[in-house]
């Protein structure tokens, strides 16, 4: 299945589908016809091997969302430096949301500017973070505080890879796929509440045409459409970056912030309760957290001014499958949402 992103001059395809990456240099040779040899960027424990049908060298990064920063992208730069990657060539990234927003950056930085294609090898990239263009790395005060706007020619989603993939990153990638049920896909969300993931090549073709449509309405966050995207994304963000990287998975910080969302759209905007307690249900049916004992609540109140959409900028859904946004979250708000997602919910 080919799913296009629209975005005019900019525009670029996601292929979903069992054993795509097999068309990477066929489609590379087709939507960056300039390239004379690609640079993938990759990690060690990925293991998915791609053939990008031009002289190619491999380029591993670090494990972990620690990995994503600065002197990585330095590092990154410099080597491809080496390798003589011009302007006109490719990097081609493979693996997580890790992988591409780092490889990402780097080609946004690289030559000012190089092409670049995303293998998206986890359920959380594939539905997420390789669509999109958001690209970037953390710096110690916050997440994603250093980045660019760069789209890629191609993404790739192929279902195979899916099969190595831990049970708990699939469940974090399931975050992201409740969460767009939440915010636009009623059916898609009531379809998660048993917990079978059987037919995930739906999943993630359902969940990468949402992203898409939203993209291409919105590419650069500017109109509020974008920014539905963040559900549950204001305090999960904080709670990950508090938490340290590598306690809480980015999926296992977002369904906890998506939990907080819930309770705070009953108060402010009049989400059933009935809603509140299936969100609840589904992202444990998910295998997923829904709270975190030992919050760091000085960090996490930080964390959540330095988050570069605004602390004030809240994802709020009245019903699900609608968002709105608001800014009417008062610091009495945070302290009784992160009494909330101290404890898990009565059952
Ligand atoms: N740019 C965006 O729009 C966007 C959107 C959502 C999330 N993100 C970012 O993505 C990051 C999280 O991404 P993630 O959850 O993919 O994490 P990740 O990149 O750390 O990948 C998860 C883990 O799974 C491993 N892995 C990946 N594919 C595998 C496979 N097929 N088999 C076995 N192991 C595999 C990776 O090596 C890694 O250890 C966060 O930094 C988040 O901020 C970005």
């Amino acid at each position: 299945v080919i799913v296009p992103v629209e975005l005019g001059a900019r525009r670029y395809e996601v292929l979903v589908g069992d054993g795509v990456r097999h068309e990477l240099a066929a489609t590379l040779a087709a939507e960056v016809p300039g390239a004379g040899r690609a640079a993938i960027v990759t990690q060690a424990g990925i293991g998915v091997e791609v053939d990008p049908g031009m002289p190619a060298e491999v380029f591993t990064v670090p494990d972990g969302e620690g990995a994503k920063s600065l002197p990585v992208v330095e590092d990154l730069c410099r080597k491809f430096a080496v390798f003589g990657l011009s302007r006109s060539d490719v990097v081609v990234a493979v693996g997580g949301g890790v992988v591409t927003d780092l490889a990402g950056f780097a080609a946004a930085s690289f030559h000012r500017g190089t092409a670049y294609v995303n293998v998206a090898t986890p359920l959380l990239g594939q539905v997420d973070a390789a669509i999109g263009g958001k690209t970037g790395v953390n710096l110690p005060e916050g997440k994603n505080l250093a980045g660019a706007f760069h789209q890629p020619r191609l993404v790739v989603a192929d279902l195979d890879t899916l099969d190595t993939l831990p049970l708990r990153e699939l469940a974090a990638g399931m975050a992201e796929v409740v969460k767009y049920g939440i915010i636009a896909d009623p059916a898609l969300f009531r379809s998660l509440r048993t917990g079978d993931v059987s037919d995930l090549g739906a999943i993630v073709r359902r969940c990468v045409e949402i992203k898409a449509e939203v993209v291409a309405d919105d590419e650069r966050e500017t109109t509020g459409r974008r920014a539905t995207l963040n559900f549950g994304h204001t305090l999960g963000h904080a709670i990950e970056n508090a938490g340290g990287y590598g306690k809480l998975l980015h999926g296992e910080a977002i369904s906890i912030g998506m939990r907080a969302a819930a309770h705070l759209s009953h108060k402010k905007v009049g989400l059933s309760l009935d809603a509140v307690h299936e969100i609840e249900a589904t992202l444990a049916a998910q295998g997923l957290p829904l709270h975190a004992p030992d919050l760091d609540r000085a960090k996490i109140g930080q964390a959540l001014k330095l988050d570069k959409k605004g602390a004030n900028q809240w994802v709020l859904a009245p019903e699900i499958g609608r968002t709105v946004l608001t800014g009417d979250v008062t610091a009495g708000d945070v302290e009784a949402l992160l009494d909330l997602v101290s404890t898990p919910p009565a059952s």
